[in-house]
């Protein structure tokens, strides 16, 4: 089991954006999540595709390997910014199912482009929306908090979520032998962390919980060591 942390950057400094990315990295992040408001489908205003390329040079390890970046998108229409992320270094890219009308389409556009396509879930939207599509997803992200804010807290009734979406994956992984990744996403933190890894997750995004620290490898080795517990 590779466990996955991924730093959202929403939480960060963004006078200093490039350090932020750099200084995650060093300190073991394994993926930079990047959170794209509308101030449509949620109530709040983020960042696009200028800031994703601005933030793509300083995605790299020391040794100059790359960490992808995984675009969360949530705005609406979904189809029309998806090229533009694509060529602003996105690696992933997730959006909501009520945010395109063509869910199908709108997976198959994503991987057209390059990238890895991923389907997110709010808390009261059903995980059926996977019925169909499973094939096209590479990665499932279960929102444990509405979305639109860092800083929230954890919403309990994401763990069984995670529990039934990641059945969901060893069903598609036994059929197709493909690999998905299982996401979760709103007040992750290193008390929690390994509660929701028994729950299924492999992959965990952490905004204030990270950025909100002075020291940030003291925070992801906190996480890792709780990982490590939820691996027995
Ligand atoms: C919320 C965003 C999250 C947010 C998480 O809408 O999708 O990625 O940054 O922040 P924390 O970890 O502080 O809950
Ligand atoms: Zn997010």
């Amino acid at each position: 089991m590779t466990f996955r942390i991924a730093p959202s950057i929403l939480s960060a400094d963004f006078s200093q954006l490039g350090e932020e990315v750099g200084a995650v990295i060093a300190a073991g992040a394994d993926l930079i999540h990047f959170d794209v408001m509308d101030n449509h489908f949620v109530p709040n205003l983020t960042i696009g595709p200028m800031v994703c390329e601005a933030v793509r040079p300083h995605s790299k390890r020391v040794d100059g390997s790359k960490i992808p970046i995984d675009v969360h998108l949530m705005v609406k229409p979904v189809d029309r910014i998806v090229p533009d992320f694509a060529k602003a270094g996105a690696d992933i890219i997730s959006f909501h199912p009520e945010a395109s009308d063509h869910i199908d389409r709108t997976l198959a556009l994503i991987r057209e482009n390059g990238c890895k396509a991923g389907l997110v879930f709010n808390p009261a939207t059903p995980l059926s929306y996977l019925d169909h599509v499973m094939d096209k997803v590479d990665l499932i992200l279960i929102m444990s908090v509405n979305p639109g804010f860092g800083g929230q807290k954890f919403i309990p009734s994401a763990l069984a979520k995670l529990a039934e979406a990641k059945k969901r994956i060893t069903a598609e992984v036994a059929k197709s032998g493909r690999e998905i990744w299982l996401e979760v996403d709103g007040g992750v933190k290193t008390e929690n962390i390994a509660d929701i890894a028994r729950a299924g997750a492999d992959t965990f995004v952490a905004g204030s919980a990270i950025f909100g620290q002075a020291d940030y490898l003291a925070t992801i080795s906190a996480m890792r060591g709780e990982l490590a517990k939820a691996r027995v």
